[in-house]
């Protein structure tokens, strides 16, 4: 790789132990996949900032002892606990105090106290075309197909170094040829009304995710208007079951206004059909239980924006929980400090609700409440739910989770799947 004077300096230890160590690692990485050299970036974000085990907290802690300082703006995705309520949260002591010293050392960096997985809706949000390394699946898959910034999926501490560096090697989604649409992706027998309805996007994510493997899929056939929730909620989803990095929606990605623009004037690699039936049972695999055992409601994954916040609010004036049960939302202390500010937080906790900030989940812990069974609207959460968290799941869009928390029995959304 050719490497410039400034870079060769870095990497003979002038600038310190921390920065030679974190380029030395994206030459490396730049090597293996044969970039012909490194190129700026502007911002970063990073996710492994999150605690799940020592050694992520030794890695940071090391690096931030070494002297590491982000070269460009840093946002930081979700920590292991709401940092000022972990104890209304029932975290741990031991886990919030591992969560905090992560936190601590990120911070040393330089990096930013955004704590959220949905670094898209607030902040530095980079514009059309910009250079960026961004870590976090669903981000990643956001901001590539809906922004049109560009980044690799960077791993954690990949994102580190890209940060510390404020380079990556030139590859991939950061060029122009690697973010051709590969695989063309046509929806079969879906009717319109489901089309349009925030139930559709995490399954069918969820479905193609695995389908796709790391392909670039081209989507025809979406309407144009199709709300940011309900990309995000697919990009999230099909980022989770497979490793989904960017999608080209036509008519709503920048770089995809016609199917010729997606496949930059070439042919696809391949065409995939997907048949509502396929569509149908993916969504019923998302669920592991009935609502029977239902005790937690989960939503915000992707962290709820504002506007989604909002609307649950909404349907809570002048009601309460109607079940023995916790509905947590999951968002950005950015998001609660406006939901706090409009009044919207008040009718949320009036009415039984709780707003986890900084994390969600499961990313924090949540063994302390012994739940069973968690209902969510996210195909991410559904996901990794048992895995993380050894709950079980029922799977169903906002509006049910809403409807049954307010007492009604049947998921009408159902009816549009043409299920239940
Ligand atoms: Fe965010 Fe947690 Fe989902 S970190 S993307 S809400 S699993």
């Amino acid at each position: 790789m050719e490497l410039r004077g400034e870079e060769r300096r870095i990497l003979d230890g002038d600038e310190g132990e921390a920065h030679r160590m974190t380029l030395s690692i994206l030459v490396r990485m730049g090597e293996l996949f044969d970039a012909p050299r490194l190129m700026p970036i502007t911002q970063a974000h990073i996710d492994a900032c999150l605690y799940s085990n020592d050694a992520g907290l030794e890695f940071a802690e090391r690096l931030a002892g070494l002297g590491a300082r982000f070269r460009v703006p840093t946002t930081l995705n979700v920590t292991a606990r709401d940092a000022a309520r972990w104890e209304a949260f029932r975290i741990p002591a031991d886990w919030s105090e591992k969560a905090r010293r992560m936190e601590e050392a990120y911070l040393a960096m330089g990096g930013l106290p955004t704590w959220t997985c949905a670094p898209y809706e607030h902040g530095l949000v980079p514009r059309f075309g910009q250079q960026v390394a961004w870590g976090e699946s669903n981000a990643v898959a956001f901001v590539n197909t809906v922004i049109g910034a560009r980044t690799n999926r960077y791993a954690d501490f990949m994102d580190v170094c890209a940060a510390v560096a404020g380079k990556v090697p030139e590859t991939g989604l950061h060029t122009t040829p690697g973010r051709r649409g590969q695989v063309l992706v046509r929806l079969r027998e879906v009717p319109d009304g489901l089309l349009s309805h925030e139930s559709f996007y995490p399954v069918l994510g969820y479905l193609l995710g695995p389908l796709v493997g790391e392909r670039i899929p081209v989507l025809e056939g979406i309407p144009g208007a199709t709300p940011n929730a309900y990309v995000k909620s697919f990009c999230a989803a099909a980022a989770s079951s497979g490793s989904l990095a960017m999608a080209h929606v036509v008519g709503l990605t920048p770089e995809a206004r016609t199917l010729q623009e997606a496949f930059q004037g070439g042919e696809p690699d391949g065409v995939l059909e997907i048949p509502m039936g396929d569509l149908r049972d993916a969504r019923r695999k998302l669920s592991t239980a009935d609502l029977t055992t239902v005790d937690l409601i989960a939503v915000g994954c992707p962290h709820l924006s504002l506007p989604e916040a909002m609307w649950v609010a909404d349907q809570f004036r002048g009601k309460r929980l109607a079940r023995p049960l916790e509905f947590w939302i999951s968002t950005s202390r950015a998001v609660r400090g406006y939901l706090e500010g409009s009044g919207h937080l008040a009718t949320l906790e009036g009415a039984g609700l709780k707003v986890l900030t900084d994390t969600c989940a499961v990313t924090t812990n949540i063994r302390p409440w012994g739940f069973r069974t968690m209902m969510t609207n996210s195909a991410k959460h559904a996901h990794y739910c048992g895995g993380q968290t050894g709950l079980t799941v029922v799977f169903a869009s906002l509006e049910d989770c809403v409807g049954y928390a307010q007492g009604r029995d049947a998921l009408e959304a159902e009816r549009l799947w043409g299920i239940g």
